[in-house]
């Protein structure tokens, strides 16, 4: 789907496709990214975290350009070189765009200049942390509620209301990102809600070749921290970590009463057929 592409007054048909370029392994790309970016003469990607082998997907000849040192008005010049020349842009960015992807500013530019975009989602990174663990975030009984923040940054403020604290009485599974230099903080708010012995994972470079997992408890977790392990880390804490305890769901229950499964002739589910 192209977003804004009615409104559009460029005097050609060229697109900004803004692509999840995943966690970091290149085969957690997308196929819809990887079509996208082949067809793309220009690429722009975020350095810092979007692995060099997706780029082998751009064509031939294309002008890739690495924005990690580039300022947003720089970046909407690259662009608007781009559409002068008709020419579609694949715009990387890590995990998926829909968190701490900068793409809300760039979009908001386009959308005032007339640039047509669309969005492609990637894999987020605390899915693949999950996935590392091996470990559901949502067990019944224990969790079900994931919570995707972040601590404040040099650069960032958190609105008032979206402190650890404050999530923290909600007892969800926190998948905290952007904050591994703030691990003392985040045991301290911690602690008070989830309990000293709340399992704590932290998992740095998640599908990366030097993927590195530690796992503890609020107590112990500040001290397994190496300093190996200073950015591109999440932090993924609650009572679901400890993957025990929990509850079976009721969808594969033997007896539960649903649409696939209908347990009597009484159930309001009986005779229907899925759609083919
Ligand atoms: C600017 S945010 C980008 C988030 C991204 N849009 C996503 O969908 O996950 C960068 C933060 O995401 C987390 N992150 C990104 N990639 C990661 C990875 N492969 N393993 C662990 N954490 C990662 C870290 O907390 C890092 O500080």
């Amino acid at each position: 789907m192209r977003l804004g592409a009615g409104k559009s007054e460029s005097r050609t048909e060229m697109t900004v496709h803004f692509i999840g370029a995943g966690p970091g392994a290149p085969d957690l790309l997308t196929l819809r990214g990887r079509d996208i970016i082949a067809s793309c003469p220009v690429c722009l990607y975020a350095g810092s975290l979007v692995p060099k082998a997706i780029l082998a997907h751009c064509p031939d000849g294309a002008r890739v350009v690495n924005t990690a040192a580039m300022d947003l008005e720089q970046i909407i010049v690259e662009i608007r070189a781009a559409h002068a020349k008709g020419q579609d842009v694949a715009r990387l960015h890590s995990g998926d765009l829909s968190v701490w992807s900068a793409m809300g500013e760039q979009m908001r530019r386009l959308r005032d200049e007339g640039i047509p975009v669309s969005v492609t989602p990637g894999v987020p990174s605390f899915a693949a942390a999950a996935a590392a663990l091996g470990t559901e975030l949502t067990l019944p009984g224990l969790s079900q509620s994931v919570v995707l923040t972040r601590t404040p940054g040099r650069a960032s403020s958190m609105p008032e209301g979206e402190s650890l604290t404050n999530f923290a009485a909600t007892g969800a599974t926190l998948a905290i990102h952007l904050s591994i230099q703030n691990l003392s903080k985040v045991v301290q708010d911690l602690t008070p809600a989830y309990g000293a012995e709340c399992p704590v994972a932290v998992i740095y470079r998640a599908s990366w070749p030097d993927e590195t997992i530690l796992r503890g408890t609020l107590n112990t977790i500040e001290t397994q921290l190496s300093d190996t392990i200073q950015r591109t880390a999440i932090i993924l804490v609650g009572p679901a970590l400890a993957g025990e305890g929990f509850d079976d769901s009721c969808l594969y229950a033997a007896d539960y009463d649903r649409r696939y499964r209908p347990q009597s002739a009484d159930s309001p589910w009986s005779g229907w057929t899925p759609e083919e």
